[in-house]
């Protein structure tokens, strides 16, 4: 399946220059997102993977039926003041911005295997931020996941030697 064709690209959003890829006409297509998922959870069955992590809010979209495929948990990265309980936090770079992003300090058990999903990467800067949280808590990232990646801002080159899946290039 050519799954570009569900992307809708939108000029000039959320500010001038940028050309965001909405991927709301992929998920609200049942066939398509299925197949996304599907690409995403074969890839994660040759991981052995415990535990599957995402950053709001599009990586909830995109780790969460993985999850219930694998029949492990998944664990939420929020940005600051989000989650109720102790967490861990680390300061990342966005592509159109700065924020904070967080987790459960409880969330991961040492030497667990995860799996890291978002929807797109751009720069890096969310993922790497991710992939900090994971494994200060000891996890062990077992591979990355993305429905996209914007191969001309080299986000990559961010994240180390990891494994990393991406179902289509832009
Ligand atoms: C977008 C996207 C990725 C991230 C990619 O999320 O969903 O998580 O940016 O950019 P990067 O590779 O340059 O870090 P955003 O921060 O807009 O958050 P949202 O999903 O909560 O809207």
């Amino acid at each position: 399946m050519d799954l570009k064709q569900y992307v809708t690209i939108v000029e000039d959003w959320p500010k001038p220059g940028i050309r965001f890829k909405d991927i709301t006409t992929l998920m609200d297509n049942g066939e398509a997102y299925k197949y996304a998922t599907d690409q995403i959870v074969a890839y994660a069955k040759e991981k052995d993977i415990d535990l599957v992590v995402g950053p709001e809010a599009r990586g909830f979209i995109i780790g969460c039926p993985v999850a219930y495929a694998l029949g492990v948990g998944f664990a939420p990265v929020r940005k600051e003041g989000k989650l109720p309980r102790e967490t861990v936090k680390v300061d990342y770079g966005l592509e159109y911005g700065k924020d904070v992003l967080t987790i459960h300090k409880d969330a991961i058990k040492p030497g667990q295997r995860v799996l890291i999903t978002d929807d797109l990467l751009a720069t890096g800067g969310t993922i790497e931020a991710t992939i900090k949280l994971v494994e200060e808590l000891g996890g062990v990232v077992a591979g990355i996941a993305f429905l996209i990646e914007l191969t001309y801002l080299d986000g990559r080159s961010k994240l180390d030697n990891h494994d990393i899946l991406t179902l289509m290039e832009f």
